[in-house]
């Protein structure tokens, strides 16, 4: 089981004086990467308008933009709320960017108080992704939020 609180102390390390949004986004992607076991893709899509762009991930290429209320990323945006999905292929509308994944774990992102993107996890084996695991991230996601206030440009 992942030190969720261990990865949010480490991100908020890693995020001290850092001005630019992007470089954030960037590292988090790559902690959480190396930190979560059994996962094919993790990083984030940023909100610009009604669409969700394809922000700094690891894993494979993935599909560029999601319309808000689309997929598993579009509906926790719709929604304002964590979508945690232990079988993709029971979920209407789900984007397969890529055919192994099975499960996901969606977080939205609010900085400064307004929507701001999401926080995509995705894994090849069924039910990856535990209540434990979502309490977890939803704390490194609050993490996040806190380092992405703190800078001066995207
Ligand atoms: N599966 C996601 C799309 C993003 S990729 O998995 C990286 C969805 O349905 O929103």
């Amino acid at each position: 089981m992942t030190d969720y609180a261990l990865l949010s102390e480490q991100l908020a390390a890693l995020s001290e004086g850092v001005p630019a949004r992007v470089s954030v986004l960037a590292n988090a992607a790559a902690l959480l990467w190396e930190s979560l076991p059994g996962c094919n893709w993790a990083g984030f899509y940023l909100l610009r308008g009604d669409t969700l762009y394809l922000g700094p991930f690891q894993g494979k290429v993935a599909c560029v933009s999601i319309p808000v209320g689309r997929g598993v990323c579009g509906t926790a945006i719709a929604r304002n709320e964590t979508q945690l999905v232990p079988d993709v292929h029971a979920f209407p509308g789900h984007i397969a960017c890529d055919a192994a994944s099975r499960s996901e774990l969606v977080i939205p992102l609010r900085v400064n108080g307004a929507l701001y993107g999401v926080l995509d996890l995705d894994s090849p084996e069924p039910s990856r992704f535990t209540e434990a695991d979502r309490a977890g991230l939803e704390r490194f996601a609050a993490a996040l939020e806190r380092a992405l206030e703190a800078c001066a440009f995207a």
